[in-house]
C-alpha cells in the first residue's frame, strides 16, 4: 500500500517540477514557480523518508542521520541564500551546483561499495548495467563538482585563469582516458576493479579542474549552466540506480533546462559553445581606455542638466546593466521612475537577455525593487521603441549597447544582438569611468554626438538625479 502511495506522490512531485519550471519562464509567476517546485521536492523527500520500504519490507531507518543532515543543509542553505548579494548570485549557484554533483558522485561511491560487497569482492558476477550507471554518475558528478568549485573560485577572484599551450589536447586525451577506463571496467570486469574505480574518481575530478581552468573568468555563467546540466544527468543516473521516478524526472529536467540555457546564452552572445570553452574571452575590464582609439572624444553631462533633459522628455527608456547590480541601485532607480512618471514622463526599461552576469539578472534585480513587469521590454520590443524615445538612460551597461556588435566585423562581439540605444534622440550613459565592460572592448557609443557621459557610481548618480528632479 505504502509503495502505491509513494508512486502517486512521486508523480505529483514530478508534475510540480514541470509546472514550476514552466512558471519560471515569466517574471510574474517565477517566484510561485520556484515555491511550487520546492514544495514538490519537499513532498518527495518526506514521502521517501516515511513511506519507503526496502525489499525486506523494512522502513528506511537511520532517521537521526537523515534529519541531522536535513537540518544542517536547511540552516546553511537558508543563511547563504539570505546573505548572498545580488552580484554574487552566480557564485552561489556554482557552489550549490557543485554540491549537487558531489551528491551524485557520492551515491555512485556508496552504490559501488554495495555492488562490490554483494558479489563478495569478485567483479565477475557484477551487474554490468548497474556498474555502467554507477560509473556514469561518478564521472559526470565528479566533473561537475570539481568544475563548479573552480568556476566558483574564478567568480570570486580566488582562482585565476590558467592555460598553457596544448591544454586542449591534454584535456581531450584526459576525457578519452576517463571514457576508455570506464568502458574497460564495464566490458572487462577486471579483478582489481576496486582500485580502478578510485583511479577513475581521481581522473574525473582532475578533468573537471582542467576543463574549467582555461575558460575565461567572464564566461563562467555559461560554464556553470553547462555544469548544471551535467549535475542533472548525474542525478538522473541515481534515479535509474534506485528505480526512483522523481529523481529521474528531476534530473532529466535539470539536464535539459541547463543545456537549453547554455545554448540560449551562447546565442544571445552570438558565440558558439566551442568558442566559450576554448577561448579566454573578456577579462580586459581592468585596462583603462580614456580616449577613443579611433580618435573620437566624449562629452560629459552634469546631474542638473541630465535631470532637466529627463524632466522635459515625453518618453525615457532605462537600460540597466551589470553596474546597476554592482551599485545595488535598483531601489533608487525605481524611485526615479516614479518621480518621472509623476511629472507625466513615460518610463520603460529595455532588458537585454545577457545584461548582467546571469540569465534574468536584470529582471530579478528590478523585481526586487517592485518595478512593474509590464514596464520591462524585451530587446526586440525595445529596439522598435528607441526611435520614438527622447532620452535613454544607460545605467552601468556597456557591451549590450555597443554598436561595434553591428558595425565592426573585427570586434569580438560582432554579431551579438544589441539594444540599439543610439536610435534615441539623447543617450545618457552612467558609469564610473571610460573602462570597458565584460568583453574588454571600447564602446563607440560613448563617442557618438547624441551621447553624454554621466560619471559616477550608479546609486549616487541616481540619488543626485532624484533630488535634482524634485527641485525642478
Ligand atoms: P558590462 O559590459 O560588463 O558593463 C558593465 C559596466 O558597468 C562597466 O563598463 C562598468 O564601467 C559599469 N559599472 C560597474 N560598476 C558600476 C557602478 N557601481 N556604477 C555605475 N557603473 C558601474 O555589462 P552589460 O552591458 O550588462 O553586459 C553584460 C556582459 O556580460 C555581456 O558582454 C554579456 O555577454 C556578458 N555575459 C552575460 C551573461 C548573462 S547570462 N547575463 C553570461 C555571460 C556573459 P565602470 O567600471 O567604468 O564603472
Amino acid at each position: 500500500m505504502e509503495a502505491h502511495i509513494l508512486t502517486i506522490i512521486y508523480l505529483l512531485a514530478s508534475v510540480t517540477f514541470i509546472t514550476g519550471l514552466k512558471m519560471l519562464s515569466n517574471p510574474a509567476t517565477a517566484r510561485n514557480g520556484n515555491l511550487t517546485a520546492a514544495a514538490g521536492m519537499g513532498l518527495a523527500i518526506f514521502a521517501t523518508i516515511f513511506l519507503y520500504e526496502g525489499s525486506d519490507g523494512k522502513p528506511l531507518g537511520n532517521y537521526e542521520w537523515i534529519f541531522g543532515g536535513l537540518l544542517i543543509g536547511a540552516v546553511v542553505g537558508t543563511l547563504a541564500a539570505k546573505k548572498v548579494k545580488m552580484t554574487a548570485m552566480p557564485e552561489m549557484v556554482s557552489l550549490f551546483n557543485g554540491m549537487g554533483g558531489a551528491c551524485a558522485a557520492l551515491i555512485s561511491i556508496v552504490e559501488f561499495d554495495h555492488l562490490w560487497h554483494a558479489e563478495g569482492g569478485d567483479p565477475v558476477f557484477m551487474d554490468r548495467m548497474k556498474l555502467l550507471i554507477i560509473l556514469l554518475g561518478l564521472i559526470i558528478g565528479s566533473v561537475s563538482f570539481s568544475g563548479s568549485m573552480i568556476a566558483w573560485g574564478k567568480l570570486n577572484g580566488k582562482v585565476k585563469d590558467f592555460a598553457f599551450k596544448g591544454q586542449q589536447v591534454v584535456n581531450n586525451i584526459s576525457i578519452l582516458l576517463v571514457a576508455g577506463l570506464a568502458t574497460w571496467m564495464v566490458v572487462g570486469l577486471p579483478g582489481d576493479m576496486y582500485w580502478y574505480f578510485h583511479l577513475l574518481l581521481l581522473l574525473a575530478l582532475l578533468y573537471g579542474v582542467s576543463f574549467v581552468m582555461p575558460i575565461g573568468g567572464a564566461d563562467m555563467p555559461v560554464v556553470i549552466s553547462l555544469l548544471n546540466s551535467f549535475t542533472g544527468v548525474a542525478a538522473a543516473c541515481g534515479g535509474f540506480l534506485y528505480d526512483n521516478q522523481v529523481m529521474l524526472t528531476g534530473g532529466i529536467l535539470v539536464g535539459a533546462a541547463g543545456t537549453l540555457l547554455t545554448i540560449l546564452m551562447c546565442k544571445a552572445m552570438n558565440r558558439s559553445l566551442l568558442n566559450v570553452l576554448i577561448g579566454s574571452f573578456g577579462g580586459g575590464a581592468k585596462a583603462g581606455a580614456v580616449q577613443s582609439t579611433t580618435g573620437g572624444t566624449y562629452k560629459e553631462i552634469n546631474v542638473s542638466d541630465a535631470a532637466m533633459v529627463m524632466a522635459y522628455a515625453n518618453k525615457v527608456m532605462i537600460v540597466p546593466g551589470y553596474g546597476l547590480a554592482v551599485a545595488q541601485a535598483q531601489h533608487v532607480c525605481h524611485e526615479l521612475e516614479k518621480t518621472l512618471e509623476a511629472r507625466g514622463v513615460e518610463v520603460k526599461y529595455a532588458i537585454h537577455p545577457v545584461a548582467g552576469r546571469m540569465p534574468g539578472h536584470m529582471n530579478v534585480l528590478l523585481a526586487e525593487s517592485d518595478v512593474s513587469y509590464d514596464k520591462l521590454l524585451e530587446m526586440e520590443q525595445a529596439n522598435e521603441e528607441f526611435k520614438t524615445t527622447d532620452v535613454v538612460l544607460v545605467l552601468g551597461a556597456n557591451d549590450v549597447v555597443n554598436p561595434a556588435a553591428k558595425t565592426d566585423p573585427a570586434s569580438p562581439i560582432y554579431g551579438m544582438p544589441i539594444l540599439e540605444v543610439e536610435e534615441a534622440k539623447t543617450v545618457i550613459v552612467n558609469k564610473r569611468s571610460m573602462k570597458p565592460g565584460y568583453a574588454g572592448i571600447e564602446n563607440q557609443l560613448f563617442f557618438q554626438p547624441r551621447t553624454s557621459m554621466l560619471f559616477g557610481d550608479a546609486k549616487k548618480a541616481l540619488q543626485d538625479l532624484l533630488s535634482e528632479l524634485k527641485s525642478i
